[in-house]
């Protein structure tokens, strides 16, 4: 369910109008809805309630303060890649307690961070890195909580890019090795293997793999116990996918049926991580059309956002509804248009002959599902700024990521002495 809706031919976010925003805070910005998160929230803890679970927001989908507090105070936990993403759930207040650490390649200085802090768990994805962690570790004489990332060589089914369990793809452990290496672990100071993860990939829209993925991840929990080991979690990683057009993903009550079947009897405490499922559809990106372009074979809609704004469609050719912000009448006639952005690259394109009513220069147009996998993906390519960030919340708008000034954006940089005069 999304809150962004047309009301007297005005798009609006919850009850404000977005060319309101727009008129307050300039284009392009993005724009959640707080009740659209919300909703997303309960809907998932709701299907796994009465559950031994945990449910950490994978921050990677949009990480912004007010979005992960947001949700924390709705209880939910943090699944953080970076140092950076640890300080951002702590500052937002999910408990250490509740936060894991994932990611193929913590630094060990990422680690410390996050044994000093003493978050629920870590998970480590390499023999290098579980003897690193457990250096570590020894030296800060803590004990580490960590659950190995098995790669249990499944087809999520997904775009390549976003696809992480299959065998040649460089996220988690070989099944063929897993055995040894929890041995391992358990064998090195300052290492308590309490049970394994996976994560075959992102916008999965068929439960067939994450079945697969998880009975073989359950069947490896019983070759551990039978070898005498301690398996008391697991992490069941995110990538429940959304509907950014007709895709019919399942819903949040089938996937949580299929993880209680799929796990059944295995009495382990849960972790699930779900990141565009809950915030994917709860944000738009709104932008103005600066120019509209006849060429001889096509017709281009010149917006002033870009690819580095929104990467989505240059990176994974993914698809976003684009729609105008003013509602046409219901009888005008669409047409195809190129919808581009500024930057320099034919690559900055966010839909090709898409079917628009025409738009004029100065409309705006937002672009729909943008809350997971925008914002943060974001880049200041061609020297453009970082584009504000607002929260809605009913009749209330809040920036919640200022843009950047030209100064503070040139002020990174720094010349060296013998350039200075
Ligand atoms: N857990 C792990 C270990 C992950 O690697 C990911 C996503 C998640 C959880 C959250 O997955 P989600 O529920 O959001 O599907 N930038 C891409 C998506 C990359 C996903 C990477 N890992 C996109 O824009 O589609």
């Amino acid at each position: 369910m999304t809150l962004f809706a047309y009301r007297n031919r005005a798009l609006h976010a919850e009850a404000v109008p977005l060319a309101e925003i727009a008129a307050s805070v300039g284009t392009p910005f993005y724009c959640y809805s707080r009740t659209t998160l919300e909703t997303a929230w309960r809907a998932f803890a709701a299907a796994f309630a009465g559950q031994d679970a945990t449910i950490c927001y994978a921050l990677k989908a949009n990480s912004n303060l007010a979005v992960v507090r947001t949700l924390a105070r709705l209880g939910a936990g943090a699944d953080v890649v970076s140092e950076g993403e640890l300080r951002r759930a702590l500052a937002a207040g999910v408990p250490a307690g509740r936060i894991v650490f994932s990611g193929v390649g913590k630094s060990r200085g990422e680690m410390k961070t996050a044994l000093e802090a003493g978050i629920f768990q870590l998970n480590v994805e390499s023999l290098p890195e579980l003897e690193a962690l457990s250096d570590v570790a020894s030296g800060l004489g803590v004990v580490a909580n960590i659950a190995l990332r098995v790669n249990p060589d499944v087809d999520a089914g997904t775009h390549h890019k976003i696809s992480t369990g299959k065998k040649e793809n460089k996220f988690g452990i070989d099944f063929d090795h897993a055995r040894a290496f929890y041995a391992r672990a358990a064998a090195l100071p300052g290492l308590k293997p309490v049970g394994l993860a996976v994560h075959i990939g992102s916008q999965l829209t068929g439960l067939e793999p994450f079945r697969d993925a998880f009975r073989k991840t359950g069947q490896l929990v019983e070759a551990l116990r039978a070898d005498g080991r301690t398996v008391s979690r697991l992490d069941l990683g995110g990538g429940l996918g959304i509907v950014y057009r007709d895709e019919i993903p399942p819903e949040i009550a089938e996937y949580a049926d299929m993880v209680r079947e799929a796990t059944r009897g295995l009495g382990v405490h849960l972790v699930l991580e779900p990141g565009r499922a809950l915030v994917g559809n709860a944000g738009v990106l709104v932008s103005r059309v600066l120019y509209v372009k006849s060429g001889l074979h096509r017709r281009f809609v010149i917006l002033d956002a870009a690819m580095n704004d929104l990467i989505r469609p240059a990176l994974y050719e993914a698809w976003h509804g684009i729609v105008p912000v003013t509602e046409p009448p219901a009888d005008s006639q669409p047409e195809p248009f190129d919808v581009v952005g500024p930057v320099c690259e034919t690559g900055d394109t966010f839909a090709t002959q898409r079917p628009l009513v025409p738009p004029r220069a100065g409309d705006l147009m937002a672009i729909r599902s943008a809350g997971a996998y925008g914002a943060v993906m974001a880049s200041s390519y061609n020297t453009r700024p970082l584009i504000p960030e607002v929260l809605v919340e009913g009749q209330r708008f809040a920036v919640i990521r200022h843009r950047p000034s030209y100064e503070e954006m040139l002020g990174l940089d720094h010349l060296p002495s013998w350039l200075e005069e």
